[in-house]
């Protein structure tokens, strides 16, 4: 059974609290509720992972690289500023998606470059939950016609 690993970068775990206006309601908690759910439909093993430092994430990658199949990874305010979370993530060597609750694209200048987009499988931004939802299932459809290419 494929695995995928979610990780949410600074300051998601204040989701629910944080700017709700911009970031919605859920927290955290409910946001890797769903996509357990929605393992457990696709038939896919799911483990989340928040973390508000850099470091932390970097040895996650570095763990997670031996069991993850694929990384769906929200890299908040760090997909705007780090060249060494790209570098842990190409060193994973797994297919990944970028997700955003809210489009960076809409908001200031500054968030309209990731240094992870170029190297993801894709991109889902602008809305909320549905945007983890979608990125995950679009994973599973990556993993999947990369198994039958396999087979
Ligand atoms: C975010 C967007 C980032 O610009 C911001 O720094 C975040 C959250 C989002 O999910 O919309 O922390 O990644």
């Amino acid at each position: 059974m494929a695995r995928i690993a979610v990780v949410h970068g600074p300051n998601l775990n204040l989701l629910g609290v944080r700017e709700p206006g911009i970031y919605g309601t859920a927290t955290l908690a409910e946001i890797d509720r769903v996509l357990e759910s929605e393992a457990a439909a696709l038939g896919v093993e799911v483990e989340c992972f928040q973390s508000n430092s850099e470091g932390r994430i970097l040895d996650y990658l570095a763990e997670v690289r031996e069991r993850a199949d694929g990384i769906v990874i929200n890299p908040a305010g760090l997909g705007h500023t780090s060249v060494a979370l790209l570098d842990g993530l190409l060193a994973v060597n797994r297919p990944f998606v970028e997700v955003h609750l809210s489009n960076p694209y809409r908001r200031e200048g500054f968030r309209r470059r990731s240094f992870l987009t170029p190297a993801a499988a894709g991109l889902v931004a602008g809305f909320g939950v549905d945007s983890y939802i979608s990125g995950f299932r679009c994973l599973c459809g990556v993993l999947a016609r990369q198994a039958g290419a396999d087979s």
